[in-house]
């Protein structure tokens, strides 16, 4: 019988796996940074490519319709890894205005069983200053990737919540120029507060602040949802972002619904992967039936079934996180050949 796992599965997983989930991942990333700036070894990246599935949204060209989601590069650090392996987008970030730790370690956990993750990384990142100096160098470096780049952005820790519009604008401004599209992250469960921006009240005023800025008509904005949200609040949510002529909805987040959870397995902090699968397709499906707001999913995508009953229920594009991290570069492709 053949082996439908990847190299990835067979020989890069399991080292991986026998670190401790954050060193692992710091390895990654610092690999394919360092790949990065290497013609050869972005050349060896590309030899996972398939051929190009296009799809425009909002005036954006893709290549494929299958993304990197938030969270894997906050830093955007491997631009043109990510493109080299084929990913038809990138999301990075969650970047907030200042440069933070986040929570104390360890603060990833993995649940093979569940075929889940639990974090609780609470934005650590450079913050918005680094981050920009960053995609500057890239971009002079002529290695900008060629497929869009949209930059997710969130709020310090630091800031209160009554001044996270100001928190918000602050990244607004310094990164907005490097991106394709830029998304509201309002539904981190890692950020005391942060879901409450999710509320129509602050949501408008975060809304109405980040549309008077110069760049904004130009570019799409995204507002990146929870998958806890009762069916009014996500009537609510609905509505404040078509009044404010929102682009498009990233749905959904992590969730802190841990009830599928062995007890002796549970941390504290937001579930991912394939316990997160039926609730974020059932909200994906609620918006498009709801809304003409075009919808990103993500969402536990572990195979080419599960992205597509993420196009089923509505979406136009899709993300990938932690069926990535499980499944590697063979999930990507995989989807795109089965587009
Ligand atoms: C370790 C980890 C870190 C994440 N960090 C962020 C983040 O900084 N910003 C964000 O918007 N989403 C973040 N996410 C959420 C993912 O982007 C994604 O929306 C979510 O995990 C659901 O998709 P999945 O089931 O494919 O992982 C993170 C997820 C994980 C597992």
């Amino acid at each position: 019988m053949s082996d439908s796992r990847g190299t990835y599965e067979r020989f890069v997983r399991p080292l991986l796996f026998s670190l401790d989930a954050e060193t692992a991942h710091h390895l990654t990333i610092r690999l394919l940074g360092r790949a990065s700036h290497f013609d050869p070894a972005l050349r060896v990246l590309r030899s996972f490519q398939r051929s190009s599935k296009l799809k425009t949204l909002f005036g954006i060209n893709f290549p494929n319709p299958v993304g990197l989601a938030a969270g894997l590069d906050k830093n955007g650090v491997a631009l043109p890894a990510w493109a080299a392996l084929g990913f038809g987008f990138i999301e990075i970030g969650t970047v907030t205005a200042k440069a933070q730790p986040g929570n104390a370690k360890p603060r990833i956990f993995r649940l093979p069983e569940e075929q889940a993750l639990i974090n609780r990384l609470g934005f650590n990142n450079d913050g918005a200053d680094a981050i920009a100096r960053r995609l500057a160098a890239l971009r002079a470096s002529g290695r900008w990737p060629a497929v869009p780049v949209g930059i997710n952005i969130g709020k310090s820790r630091a800031t209160p919540l009554e001044q996270a519009t100001d928190d918000y604008l602050y990244s607004f401004r310094m990164l907005w120029d490097f991106a394709d599209y830029i998304t509201l992250n309002v539904s981190s469960p890692n950020t005391p507060g942060l879901r409450e921006l999710q509320e129509p009240e602050k949501l408008s005023e975060l809304l109405h602040a980040i549309g008077k800025e110069a760049g904004t008509a130009r570019k799409p904005l995204l507002v990146k949802i929870s998958p806890d949200v009762s069916a009014i609040e996500l009537k609510a949510i609905l509505a404040v972002c078509e009044e404010n002529g929102v682009s498009g909805i990233i749905a959904t987040n992590t969730t802190l619904d841990h009830s599928s959870i062995p007890p002796q397995l549970d941390q504290a902090g937001g579930l991912s992967g394939e316990p997160l699968r039926k609730k974020s397709t059932a909200l994906v499906s609620e918006i498009a039936t709801q809304s003409a707001i075009p919808v990103i999913a993500s969402g536990g995508i572990f195979d080419a079934e599960s992205a597509r009953e993420k196009f089923q229920a509505g979406a136009q594009l899709i993300q990938l996180y932690t069926g990535f991290v499980y499944r590697g570069p063979q999930l990507l492709r995989e989807i795109v050949d089965s587009l």
